[in-house]
Formats: C-alpha cells, sequence, structure tokens
C-alpha cells in the first residue's frame, strides 16, 4: 500500500514537472481584474472613453481573452480630481483587488497611480497622462506607459516651429499643471534650439476656460506664433475663441495635437488650417491604422482618435507581457520582462519602449483640413523621452 501511494506521489510530480516544462503554471489564475481608472466626466470625459473603448477592443478581438487569460473590469471615474487620486486608486488595489491599474488621463492624477502602484507594488499602465516625473524619478519596474511623455510632442512642435516655419518669436498659452509646464517645456527647448525665443508664459488654472484676458495680451504682445496645450473641452473653447477674437490669420497657432484631437467636430471651420504635432494622424498610411479604424467605427459607429489608440496599446502591452509569461500572470519579471522588450504593432506605425517604459515613436506633423488631422510628414522620428533622473536599466 505504501509502495503504491509513493508511487502515486512520484508519478504527479512527474506530471507537473511535465506541465511546468510546456510552461503551463501550475497555480496560474484563469482571469486577470484590470482597474480602469480614468475620466469618465467633466473635460476630460471623451479622452477617458475613448482609452476605454481602445482597450475593449483589442480585448474583444482575442475574444476576451489574452493567452488563455480572462480579462475582467472594474471601473471607476477619477473626474481628473487630483485630490482624489490616492484613495480611489487604493480603492482599486485594496478594495476591488485589482491585478493590474490602467488610467489614467491626467497627469495629476496619475502621479497618485504611480506611488499606490509602487507602494502595492502593483501593475500600472498609463494609456495617457504625459507627466515626466512617472518615467524620470518615480520610473519603476512596474509603471508602463502607452501614450507619450508631455515634452514629445511639445519638443517636435518646437522645432517644426522654428526650422521650417522660420518663427523667432512665440508666446505659450496653457493650463498650469504638470501637463501644460512640461508641454511649454518641450516646445521651449525645440524652438530654442531653432534659434527662435519664448517671450511670455501665459497660464490659466486647469480647468478654466476663461481666456478672454488672455487673447487680449497675446494681441498686444504680437508675437509671431502661439504654442498650447489644451484637450478634451478646454481645447475646443480656446480654438473657437481664438478664431472669434480674430486671432487666427493674424499669429500663427500651434499645438501639441490634443488641441484638435477628438475635437474637430465641435471645433468646425476654426480649426482649419492649424498645424499640430502628435504621435498619430487621422489618414496614416499603414495597413495596421486601416484595419484599427475600420474595426473602430464598426464596432463603436464612430471614428477613433489619439486616446483610442493609447487604449488599444495599453491592452497589447498587457497581451505582451502574458504572452512572455505564458498566461501566469504571477510570473510578474516575464510579464515586465514581455512587456518591456515587445515591437509593438501600433495603429499609430511601430512602437516600442525606452528603458523607463516610455514609448519612442515618431513625432508626426499633421494639418487640420477638411475636418481631419492630415499627415504632413514626420517632424521628428522615434523620438524619445530625455527620462531625466530615471535610474532603471
Ligand atoms: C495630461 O494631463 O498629462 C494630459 C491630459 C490630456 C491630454 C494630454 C496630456
Amino acid at each position: 500500500m505504501r509502495r503504491i501511494t509513493q508511487q502515486a506521489l512520484s508519478l504527479l510530480g512527474s506530471i507537473s514537472l511535465a506541465l511546468s516544462a510546456h510552461g503551463i503554471a501550475q497555480a496560474a489564475q484563469d482571469s486577470v481584474k484590470v482597474g480602469m481608472m480614468l475620466p469618465y466626466s467633466g473635460t476630460y470625459a471623451d479622452l477617458g472613453n475613448n482609452i476605454d473603448q481602445g482597450f475593449q477592443l483589442y480585448i474583444d478581438e482575442q475574444g476576451g481573452t489574452l493567452d488563455g487569460v480572462k480579462i475582467e473590469y472594474v471601473r471607476l471615474d477619477d473626474e481628473s480630481n487630483p485630490s482624489k487620486g490616492p484613495e480611489n486608486a487604493n480603492r482599486l488595489v485594496n478594495r476591488d483587488k485589482v491585478d493590474v491599474m490602467v488610467g489614467t488621463v491626467h497627469s495629476g492624477v496619475a502621479m497618485a497611480m504611480a506611488k499606490v502602484a509602487n507602494d502595492t507594488d502593483t501593475l500600472l499602465i498609463i494609456p495617457n497622462a504625459g507627466a515626466m516625473a512617472i518615467t524620470g524619478p518615480l520610473c519603476s519596474n512596474n509603471i508602463f506607459r502607452s501614450s507619450f511623455s508631455n515634452w514629445q510632442p511639445g519638443y517636435a512642435m518646437g522645432k517644426v516651429a522654428a526650422d521650417k516655419f522660420g518663427h523667432k518669436t512665440a508666446v505659450t498659452v496653457t493650463w498650469k499643471y504638470a501637463a501644460g509646464d512640461e508641454s511649454v517645456q518641450g516646445f521651449t527647448e525645440g524652438f530654442e534650439e531653432g534659434g527662435g525665443k519664448v517671450v511670455r508664459n501665459l497660464t490659466v488654472p486647469f480647468p478654466d476656460v476663461e481666456f478672454q484676458a488672455l487673447l487680449t495680451e497675446i494681441a498686444s504682445l504680437k508675437p509671431d506664433a502661439v504654442y498650447t496645450f489644451f484637450a478634451g473641452g478646454g481645447a475646443v473653447k480656446f480654438v473657437l475663441d481664438y478664431a472669434a477674437a480674430g486671432l487666427k490669420d493674424n499669429i500663427s497657432l500651434y499645438g501639441a495635437g490634443f488641441i484638435t484631437d477628438g475635437t474637430l467636430q465641435a471645433q468646425g471651420k476654426a480649426a482649419e488650417g492649424l498645424y499640430t504635432t502628435l504621435h498619430y494622424a487621422d489618414d496614416l498610411d499603414l495597413a495596421k491604422d486601416k484595419s484599427f479604424r475600420e474595426a473602430y467605427e464598426k464596432k463603436f459607429n464612430r471614428a477613433p482618435d489619439v486616446y483610442s489608440v493609447q487604449g488599444y496599446d495599453a491592452a497589447q502591452m498587457l497581451h505582451a507581457g502574458l504572452k512572455e509569461a505564458k498566461g501566469d500572470f504571477s510570473n510578474r519579471d516575464a510579464v515586465v520582462k514581455g512587456m518591456s522588450s515587445a515591437t509593438y504593432d501600433s495603429p499609430r506605425g511601430k512602437l516600442t519602449l525606452s528603458p523607463s517604459h516610455n514609448p519612442v515613436h515618431d513625432l508626426y506633423l499633421r494639418k487640420v483640413e477638411n475636418g481631419i488631422n492630415a499627415y504632413q510628414g514626420v517632424a521628428v522620428a522615434q523620438l524619445g523621452d530625455p527620462a531625466r533622473g530615471c535610474r532603471l536599466k
């Protein structure tokens, strides 16, 4: 009897060894709970919804599972409110027990999520917020970004404004928080490298949209160009007000592409002719983008934008991690390795991640033509983020 028991035990051992050798994790969980922490209300509501839809599209294309692991969702509206960020992120991790957080849009809220992710060793994928600190001094093994750093589109626009359009002076206008400040920092670096000079930085608090005083000041300063960072509802209002103030035909208006992405229907003629830089355009000649746009429009009955792409790529990143881990989400080293080393076939074009886990991608020059952000060429090829202060190797 004893001998039979020993034989049975040893047989069980061999089976489990064989399973491991084939990469089938013995205790692998069969589902992963994704905590979507996004703005579903307020000035960034459309951005949050589009990220969510992009993410869903990719998961649905895979049949709802990634490498055999079912994807479940918990959703939380962060209202783009940084003061509620720590509590909201802690709720997802500690109460809802999510395995991975996906979020968010607003840099200030994302900073709180990054802190909670690091304190609780939770995987975090950021599908928009560009706060430089997150892939700078706060960079970490378990934090990834599928979007951009705030510096990247700003830098590209500064280069183009100086080198291609030959402007010498510029005024910047933005919301006073990390995203605006860092976008302006990128623009200033690119513009001043090309011999331009930023003569005044103007700001309003987030999410205010009272622009009249700033527009009056721009009119009296008479710079060659104006650079803006606004997004969502604020971007719509700024472009309409700029045109209504009679400035559009006199002082060239540029921006990080968020000023015209997902906003063109509401901006109408006021946006026609505006040049911006971003890692996406509405008419890229890429097979992946064509199939993505077709599938997105079929599923959601409207066109995707840059936020939809970033959501889609966030899901691709989770998939790359699960592939490397052969479906065993608990094998964090393999998940991180898969996510950081993949080359992604993004609707934006080829996408890889820098050592700080920030996208390295082409920055495009776009022009609003007939209601779309039309591709004009590559402004800066395969641009990374300086990732100043990141010690990750
Ligand atoms: C940010 O807060 O980082 C951000 C928000 C909207 C668009 C782009 C960046």
